[in-house]
């Protein structure tokens, strides 16, 4: 994208890497990540207005320490190094590193000694104690602010032009600073939630330091794109694969402002989706964007693949390849289609770029890669430079509503991989009907925008039941409701009891062929979330 305000953060491999480009852009300021070993004629062509060094597991003087392109240093403009940043720009602008007697870990006191830009505001007067024999730069040396530490290396000497602006009791210096340079190090994580005031340095770093414009704002965004993807496409065709999730909504809608009539979005029904979900999203696409959308009911011919497959993994594949092979049978009939717009977020172009190594970008799920080769596509991504809650505000900005906007994450082989064994239409219908009480109940409580998933599962077992004078031989529904923050690890909800009577009771009642309701107690790990 075409901005003049960008920071970028260099990645060796830190866990908050992430974070890092996260804080700077709630700041309003766009930032981007770059595996550390980018050339500098990438870095040059990015033309950032600051670099950040992230963490990273290395040791500086390991054999084959990560570094960067030393010409980093001569493009004059300010370096911000952070934990690992900090040691490697110590021993690569001439200072030394060595391991540090005690491994520093986690909570400690920062006491600041120069708080003129960087750790401006900061810390409040506390009652730290300037570390022995260390003159202060300014007066201000008992600010003292929490911070969070992660590090084996200490810096014993600092090159040349750096002065220390601030020290914890283990580390004389914390925090370093060369200012004519406008050289930046720390010792701690300003990204993460522990530091107290972390987000603060890194304001301080964007706006002291760097002189950056809060100009990334999600309107700005809209504005870029939008006239990026006019200009890529010309008068062209776009096709986009729908699958009732907030990031291919998001996307069509996106390009559907760009482009209109010359987008067509296609909504697969594979036969395994919640009740009323083709008609909902259709209805939605419709009737608030006035799109383009080709509806295919091709349930039959999921359900017919399906029969007698009770491999979770088999049931996944063969979902997958049947949506393939529907979108493309579908895309193939619209004339002059030259482009495959997806839902691609910026954690998948990390992961793929990153440090740790490339893996696929295109989800298994959402694997439409063949069609790029087979039907000669070009691909649009045109979120791929957001995370997922800057596409959440993406959406409401954009005007969609918030019944798409916060829904819960729903997997691409549907309720085949709720329905334990085998998937037969019948029981596609009863676990519908259960799913939906589930989600009704739920939202009736004001509880859906704290849960991160809830759901119901079919279970392949009989069990006894009375209803009226007769006895019942029928299947039983588990309820699962979780939180979590990204997926990866979930605890289940402590649902109140009254919502899971409700919702027993309403199964029970109203779902033919189940009798009996259970409550899934399991957290992640070493649970999963779903059941197959
Ligand atoms: P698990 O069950 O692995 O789920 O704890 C983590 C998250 O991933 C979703 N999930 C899938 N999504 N295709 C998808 O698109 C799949 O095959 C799949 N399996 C799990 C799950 O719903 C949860 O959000």
């Amino acid at each position: 994208m075409s901005n003049t305000e960008k920071i970028l953060v260099l990645d060796f491999g830190s866990q908050y890497t992430q974070l890092i480009a996260r804080r700077v852009r709630e700041q309003k300021v766009y930032s981007e990540i770059l595996p550390y070993n980018v050339t500098i004629d990438r870095i040059k062509e990015f033309a950032p207005k600051g670099i950040v060094l992230s963490g990273g597991p290395s040791s500086v003087y390991e054999k084959n320490a990560p570094l960067p392109d030393k010409e980093i240093f001569n493009l004059g403009i300010p370096v911000l190094g952070i934990c690992y940043g900090m040691q490697l720009m110590a021993r690569m602008l001439g200072g030394k590193v060595a391991k540090a007697a005690k491994r520093e870990y986690g909570r400690a006191e920062l006491m600041i000694d120069d708080d003129t830009d960087l750790l401006r505001g900061i810390a409040a007067k506390g009652k730290g104690q300037r570390a022995k024999g260390r003159k202060p730069v300014t007066y201000h040396s008992s600010l003292v602010t929490v911070v969070w530490m992660s590090h084996g290396d200490k810096i014993v000497k600092q090159p040349k032009g750096f002065n220390p602006i601030a020290h914890t009791d283990n580390s004389p210096v914390a925090a370093m600073a060369d200012k004519s340079r406008k050289f930046y190090a720390l010792q701690f994580h300003p990204e993460v939630a522990h530091t107290e005031n972390g987000a603060r340095i890194l304001k301080n770093f964007v706006f002291n330091v760097c002189r950056c414009k809060p100009k990334w704002t999600m309107q700005s965004f809209i504005e870029t794109t939008t006239k990026e993807i006019r200009e890529r496409v010309g008068k062209d065709r776009v096709v986009c694969a729908i699958s009732g999730g907030v990031d291919s909504a998001v996307t069509a809608v996106l390009i559907n402002r760009a482009i209109g009539k010359r987008l067509t979005c296609i909504f697969v029904d594979n036969g395994v989706l919640r009740l009323g979900e083709a008609t909902k999203v259709e209805g939605m696409l419709k009737k608030h964007f006035h799109m383009n959308i080709i509806c295919v009911d091709a349930s039959k011919r999921f359900l017919g693949k399906l029969k007698g497959v009770t491999d979770p993994e088999k049931k996944r594949k063969i979902i997958g390849n049947e949506f393939i092979r529907v979108f493309e049978e579908e895309a193939m009939t619209i004339k002059g289609v030259k482009y495959l717009a997806q839902g691609t977020l910026y954690p998948d172009v990390i992961e793929s770029t990153s440090f740790k190594g490339p893996s696929a970008t295109i989800k298994s799920h959402h694997n439409v890669g063949g069609l790029l080769k087979d039907m000669k596509l070009r691909l649009i991504e045109p979120l791929r430079e957001l995370f997922k809650d800057e596409v959440r505000v993406l959406g409401r900005e954009l005007g969609m509503p918030d019944e798409i906007i916060s829904r819960h994450p729903f997997p691409g082989p549907g309720l085949a991989i709720r329905i334990i064994d085998e998937v037969t239409p019948q029981r596609a219908d009863i676990l519908r009907k259960a799913d939906a009480i589930v989600l009704e109940e739920i939202k009736k409580a004001g509880l859906y925008n704290e849960i991160w998933q809830a759901f119901a599962v079919l279970l392949p077992i009989k069990t006894v039941g009375v209803m009226g004078d007769e006895r019942t031989y029928e299947n039983v529904v588990a309820v699962r409701a979780v939180k979590s923050v990204d997926g990866m690890t979930a605890d289940w909800a402590k649902l109140p009891y009254d919502v899971l009577g409700i919702i027993s009771n309403r199964i029970i009642n109203e779902v033919k062929g189940i009798n009996r309701v259970v409550f899934d107690i399991s957290s992640k790990p070493p649970g999963t979330i779903e059941w197959e």
